[in-house]
């Protein structure tokens, strides 16, 4: 007598159909594909208790004839795939024929269908068992009401939630889809009453604003980039933003609304060194890549897709919305959204006076001087260094130091003023990314080596980074039993105490895990820009400030720093006319 016995196929299909249906927030998913499969442009969603005692979406869509209402019930039956081939590139949301006999099989099921006006077909269902279908009259479309979800599987009913947290879930699902279909009209009632009313729009923001609210949806920026085959577009918050409401990820792969952790990582890596670490964006997102990059058929609920290329994809991401928040940072938003006022680093008058520059008496060198160029070991000995005449002379502001940390300048909207340790560190942090990226920087060559002992953890972050810390101008020679000779240090201004910045650095680079050349590079650069920058409490002479204020023209800084701490601020006229009672 064997052992083995062949489930019966009632069985066999619940089985199936714990794998698709998880809860009601399934059951919307898959009906609310199925409507959007069939060319619908309206969609009603009706829940009662969270979508426990009946889920109902109605849909104007192809409807289907008679003789496909049995098929559309049994497992396998698609209208969408012919053959495995069709499978790669496949461009609706469903392929298996699996949902609607899942979703039969574990609740009291009724269909009404008509492909076309007056010539429907209405069948019910309970438990799997399919009853006979019946002519009606109805409009051209389908609706599918799910009546008691797992009512003959107790083990599954045990695990379903309150219908706060169901109900939570569905709309949940809900709007993952609509944000992918702006121009479908959707309307979801929950127990009697209107709960969401989304009219067909043109775009993903108008959307997003008919479910948050204008204003919220206002706040985003969008994105819309092309890295070779891959296309990303939607909106992501502002750095400002992030981590100041709920934050939602939606994320869909060619329409198709998934989870994906790695991309949302990209997302993620993409915001480093403009928001504070810790906080997380919300996205709204679609990728658009070519169907055969992509794999749909990897998960039961068809929540997450495969790439052929993830590395690729990701990257492009993050290229995508990195491009997004610099237009930010170099757009209306260094601190002033909300004003009129737009104030751009390019907007400065060109800064660089090379006469003043060399007039100032006991001036040394400037905070950056962008005119040294690398010697032909990568480094060059350290000389004063003055830009050169080329740079067009005109006006710069005059600048102001106010408690040896803020610089003040008048600018023709308002008065500016500038953290002078958060605007060089940002200075810095891009030199040092470009200096990463290009692997030359101007160092200087120490006359008298430094010579450094290391703890054991400092020594490994040391080994861990020293290619990094090579480029960016430390270059160090043997590193043996925890002693460090250094011979040449990165030359960011004439106060730099190199040997205090490469401990720093160090020390807080102590432990720290970060994978991938990209993530390092910014970690790094962020470190020693932060250590090395000018501190607030330190005098700067006219010609330090005014060579600080000239590299800020280059540079896009952000409206807060890496610890989350504003950049700069503005006080328009406007304002101040208001306060001494003038307006
Ligand atoms: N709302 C609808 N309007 C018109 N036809 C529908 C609708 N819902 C289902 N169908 C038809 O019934 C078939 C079976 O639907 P079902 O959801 O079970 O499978 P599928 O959508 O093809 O694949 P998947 O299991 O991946 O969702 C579909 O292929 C489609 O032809
Ligand atoms: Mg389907």
């Amino acid at each position: 007598m064997p052992v083995i016995s062949i489930l019966p196929s009632a069985v066999a299909d619940q089985i199936a159909a714990g794998e698709v249906v998880e809860r009601p927030s399934s059951v919307v998913k898959e009906l609310v594909e199925n409507a959007i499969d069939a060319g619908a442009t309206t969609i009603d969603i009706t829940l009662e208790d969270g979508g426990r005692k009946l889920i109902r979406v109605s849909d104007d869509g192809s409807g289907m004839g008679v003789e496909d209402v049995p098929l559309a019930l049994a497992r396998h039956g698609t209208s969408k795939i012919r053959s495995a081939s069709d499978l790669v590139g496949v461009s609706t949301f469903g392929f298996r024929g699996e949902a609607l006999p899942a979703i039969a099989s574990v609740s009291i099921f009724e269909l009404e269908t008509a492909a076309a006006d007056g010539e429907g077909t209405a069948t019910k269902a309970s438990g799997g068992k399919i009853g006979r279908a019946e002519r009606i009259a109805r409009r051209r479309g389908t609706t599918v009401s799910v009546g008691q979800l797992f009512y003959n599987i107790p083990a599954r009913l045990k695990f379903l939630r309150s219908s706060r947290s169901e109900w939570r879930s569905a709309v949940e699902a809900l709007t993952a889809v609509a944000l992918t279909q702006p121009g479908i009209r959707f309307h979801l009632t929950h127990d009697g009453r209107n709960a969401l009313m989304l009219p067909p729009v043109t775009s993903v923001r108008s959307r997003l604003g008919a479910i948050w609210g204008g204003r919220y949806a206002e706040d985003l920026l969008d994105v819309d980039d092309v890295t070779g085959a891959i296309h990303t577009s939607g909106l992501v918050q502002r750095p400002g933003d992030v981590g100041t409401s709920t934050r939602r990820v939606f994320l869909s792969i060619n329409g198709r609304a998934v989870r994906d952790a790695g991309i949302a990582r990209a997302v993620e890596a993409a915001y480093r060194s403009t928001i504070v670490a810790g906080v997380r964006p919300s996205l709204f997102l679609n990728v658009t890549l070519s169907p055969d990059m992509v794999d749909v058929n990897v998960h039961p609920a068809k929540a997450e897709v495969r790439f052929r290329d993830r590395w690729s994809i990701e990257r492009a991401v993050e290229t995508a919305v990195r491009r997004a928040l610099g237009t930010f940072d170099s757009a209306a938003s260094l601190g002033f959204r909300g004003s009129a006022f737009s104030f751009r680093p390019a907007d400065l008058p060109t800064p660089v006076d090379a006469e003043i520059l060399r007039a100032e008496p006991g001036y040394e060198s400037p905070l950056f001087d962008s005119s040294t160029a690398p010697g032909e070991n990568g480094h060059e000995e350290y000389a004063p260094a003055v830009s050169t005449a080329e740079a067009p002379s005109q006006t710069i502001p005059s600048l102001f130091q106010l408690k040896r940390t803020y610089i003040a300048f008048e600018h023709e909207d308002g008065l500016v003023l500038i953290d002078q340790h958060s605007a060089h560190e940002r200075v810095l942090y891009e030199q040092f990314m470009h200096t990463l990226e290009s692997g030359a920087a101007p160092a200087q060559r120490l006359l008298l080596p430094l010579t450094l002992h290391l703890g054991p953890a400092e020594g490994e972050a040391f080994d861990a980074n020293r290619e990094y810390l090579e480029r960016i101008g430390f270059e160090v020679e043997g590193f043996g039993g925890h002693t460090l000779i250094v011979n040449t240090v990165p030359m960011p201004h004439p106060r730099f105490d190199a040997e205090r910045c490469l401990r720093e650095t160090l020390d807080s680079l102590t432990g720290d895990r970060v994978a991938g050349a990209a993530a390092k590079h910014e970690r790094l650069a962020a470190t020693v820009a932060c250590k090395a920058a000018i501190k607030a409490g330190d005098e700067l002479s006219q010609g330090e400030m005014r060579s600080l204020f000239a590299t800020l023209r280059d540079t896009t800084l952000p409206a807060h720093d890496v610890h989350g701490r504003s950049t700069i601020v503005h006080l328009t006229w406007d304002e101040v006319e208001r306060r001494f009672g003038r307006k």
